[in-house]
């Protein structure tokens, strides 16, 4: 391990995007933890996410919560960006991360066919996507309706308004992993004929169109983040964009939305986007691109400090040994993105930044499945 606090150093700078005031660079990645029995973040949530604060994370970034659509997931546990008790859950939440002089923002999440044919929460309302296909190409329930997305657009703005309300301090669209966004973007989930469906640009214009509307709800100061992904659940080989040219096409009409920050999710950070490019754009990852394409701040993500990749965690193979950050420090030197996300190595290690900081690297604690069992 090469890495000192001199050189880890330059992620310890402050960072200013609208309403996010970072101290450093380091975000924790969303991840769900399903601790929030009828939707609501408990003191115990708080808690989990306050001990992160105070460990030196300067963005937290929720674990998904659902919007105010009674299709929008499956799961009694995980919590809502709706109803007065999910909200006054957040706001103690909220309150606990700025205790420690930390930012957070919730991810607002809508599984769309994801949610899957036998929900347990609201098991009598229909799964709803882009075109009613699973990502396996199988049917499972419904199409929207033009009148359906009306009304989706309406939930994803009032998670927003409802987000503010409480003292969030931006907000991140789970737009990745093939759920609802995600389903507009990718060819096998829509096959739409109407305005949201076809051409690239026509599958951008549904998530574009959420982002304008919130937008113009919560007003110009409020940080949008947008995650994206070229993966699906299930399917890691799954593209989006096949070439810069049509990764422009896609991000495009999202900053012309109202985008600020892009956040685009991969599995291994250092993995090139495109690798059969020459020379600096063929070693280019998906965050250098994004930032490339859009101008705008992105956050990195993937395997930060581990050597296995996340979806092991679900396994029996979790166990994570600790790694360097050479590579991450380097993609960071070449520009390629301003914020790293980091998930299972803040939750085997609520202090892990401070560790990067101070040069207690030796200390950090490797990532096992324990450490999903428990909200600790
Ligand atoms: C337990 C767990 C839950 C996750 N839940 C979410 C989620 O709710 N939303 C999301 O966008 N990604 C989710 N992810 C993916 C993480 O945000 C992150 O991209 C991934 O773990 C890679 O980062 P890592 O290698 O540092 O763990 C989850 C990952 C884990 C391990």
């Amino acid at each position: 391990m090469t890495e000192t606090a001199s050189n880890t150093s330059a992620l310890f700078t402050p960072l200013e995007i609208k309403s996010l005031k970072l101290r450093n660079r380091f975000a924790m990645a969303p991840m769900t933890r399903a601790f929030s029995p009828g939707g609501v973040p408990g003191t115990d949530v708080a808690e989990y996410y306050r001990r992160r604060a105070a460990g030196g994370t300067s963005l937290i970034i929720t674990e998904g919560t659902l919007i105010p659509d009674p299709a929008a997931g499956p799961n009694p546990r995980v919590p809502h960006i709706y109803g007065e008790d999910s909200l006054a859950g957040w706001k103690g939440v909220v309150d606990a991360v700025h205790t420690e002089g930390s930012v957070i923002i919730p991810q607002l999440w809508h599984l769309g066919v994801e949610r899957g044919d036998d929900p347990q929460l609201n098991p009598d309302v229909t799964t709803v996507s882009p075109s009613g296909i699973a990502l396996d190409g199988t049917p499972l329930g419904k199409a929207f309706t033009s009148a359906d997305l009306d009304d989706l657009i309406q939930h994803w703005v009032d998670a927003a308004a409802n987000a503010k309300s409480v003292g969030f301090d931006g907000v991140e669209l789970h737009g990745a992993h093939g759920y609802l966004l995600d389903e507009f973007f990718w060819a096998t989930t829509n096959v739409r004929d109407d305005r949201f469906g076809g051409s690239l640009e026509a599958r951008t214009r549904f998530p574009a169109e959420v982002v304008a509307a919130i937008r113009s709800e919560v007003g110009d100061d409020f940080a949008i983040v947008y995650r994206y992904s070229q993966w699906k659940s299930g399917n890691y080989d799954a593209r989006i964009a096949h070439t810069p040219q049509e990764l422009e096409r896609v991000l495009t009409p999202l900053v012309d939305a109202g985008v600020d920050v892009f956040h685009p999710s991969t599995r291994r950070h250092w993995i090139p986007e495109f690798p059969e490019l020459d020379g600096v754009e063929g070693q280019r990852g998906l965050a250098g691109w994004t930032k490339t394409i859009t101008g705008l701040p992105t956050i990195t993500v993937g395997s930060v400090g581990l050597d296995k990749e996340f979806g092991s965690a679900f396994g029996d193979d979790a166990a994570s040994a600790i790694t360097g950050l050479d590579p991450l420090l380097e993609q960071f030197a070449r520009g390629e993105f301003d914020i790293v996300a980091v998930g299972r190595a803040l939750l085997s290690d609520p202090e892990w930044v401070d560790k990067v900081e101070h040069d207690r690297l030796d200390e950090r604690v490797a990532f096992s499945r324990d450490h999903l069992a428990a909200l600790t």
